[in-house]
């Protein structure tokens, strides 16, 4: 298997850090515009080999896209992050450019990869994708949902004093502050609904506090979260090599399930060797399912903001 990360930046180098230190793959090859970045961080990574016990192979590349030829998995990672106060929304205008250049390169030299989307505002980052690559929809897969489900879990242990691992949640709808949809009436503790042990009012504030979980972490560190999205790439990326099957909330093309269509939004998908490999469709009660509408309007808005811009 080879994985390629575009962006070595923080998510991008965190990434392709867990890629190797779980071995997924034969090779990660990090891709930056900045000369001399991934190299670094590459050899740096590949450096810590014999101390941790892999032995994936880490180089990195400044914008040769001929290095990341015969790709099994491409993450995209590139664009700016967001600052303390900005919204995912506004980095549409720089990122959208970059992440439709940057996949367009890697089909040249990997025609049948899978592509993860990680750059924000990344359902509308996935749409474009799917518009504009021409490739089957089901090797492209938005990632978000995963990590807003882990922070939720990291939220629901906090309230319950339990382990997160005892945990089950998702979270789909949009990757955004007001579009993700925790989804508190079917998370469970062990397979009891954890309304069995937090009052509705505490399962409120956990929804809240995991909706704006990325805001939060950007206030306090100055920029956007790595941590946690790369262990959430990772995890995604192992269900694709290892052919797991596992169901994650991931960003995919709807063609009517959850009553959209022309849309990528995030809903549980069984994630394996060909990439998404089909939805699972949830019994949405009347409100979940009006807050999915919701989502969905305010994400197809953010798409329509593509056709103002010169791509
Ligand atoms: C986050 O929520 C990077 O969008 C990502 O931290």
């Amino acid at each position: 298997m080879k994985i390629t990360v575009v962006g070595a930046g923080a998510v991008g180098a965190t990434c392709a850090d867990n890629i190797a230190r779980r071995a997924l793959a034969e090779e990660v090859v990090l891709l930056d515009i900045k000369e001399g970045l991934s190299e670094g961080k590459a050899l740096d990574m590949f450096q810590t080999a014999t101390l941790l016990g892999f032995d994936t192979k880490i180089t990195g590349s400044t914008s040769d896209y001929e290095k990341t030829k015969g790709s099994d998995v491409v993450v995209i990672t590139s664009g700016i992050p967001r600052k303390p106060g900005m919204t995912r929304e506004e980095l549409i205008g720089i990122n959208a450019g970059i992440v439709k250049g940057v996949a367009e390169n890697i089909l040249k030299y990997s025609p049948k990869t899978i592509f993860i989307i990680v750059s924000n505002p990344m359902d509308t980052m996935t749409y474009l994708a799917l518009t504009s690559l021409g490739i089957p929809k089901k090797r492209i897969i938005g990632m978000g949902g995963i990590l807003d489900s882990a922070r939720f879990k990291t939220y629901l242990s906090m309230a319950m004093n339990c382990s997160p691992n005892d945990l089950h949640g998702m979270v789909i709808g949009g990757h955004g502050d007001t579009t993700m949809i925790p989804l508190t009436r079917l998370a469970t503790y062990n397979g009891i609904p954890v309304s069995r042990f937090l009052s509705a009012e505490k399962l409120q504030q956990v929804a809240a506090d995991t909706m704006v979980g990325g805001a939060t972490l950007t206030k306090l560190i100055g920029t956007s979260a790595w941590y946690a999205p790369g262990a959430a790439v990772a995890t995604l990326v192992e269900s694709i090599v290892r052919d797991q099957k596992r169901i994650f909330p991931c960003s995919v093309a709807l063609n009517g399930e959850y009553g959209q269509k022309d849309i990528c939004l995030g809903v549980p998908v069984v994630i394996g060797r060909n990439g998404w490999e089909k939805i699972i469709n949830l019994r949405l009660s009347d409100a979940e399912k009006a807050s999915f509408a919701k989502s969905a309007d305010a994400v197809r808005n953010m798409n329509d903001v593509l056709k103002t811009l010169s791509l």
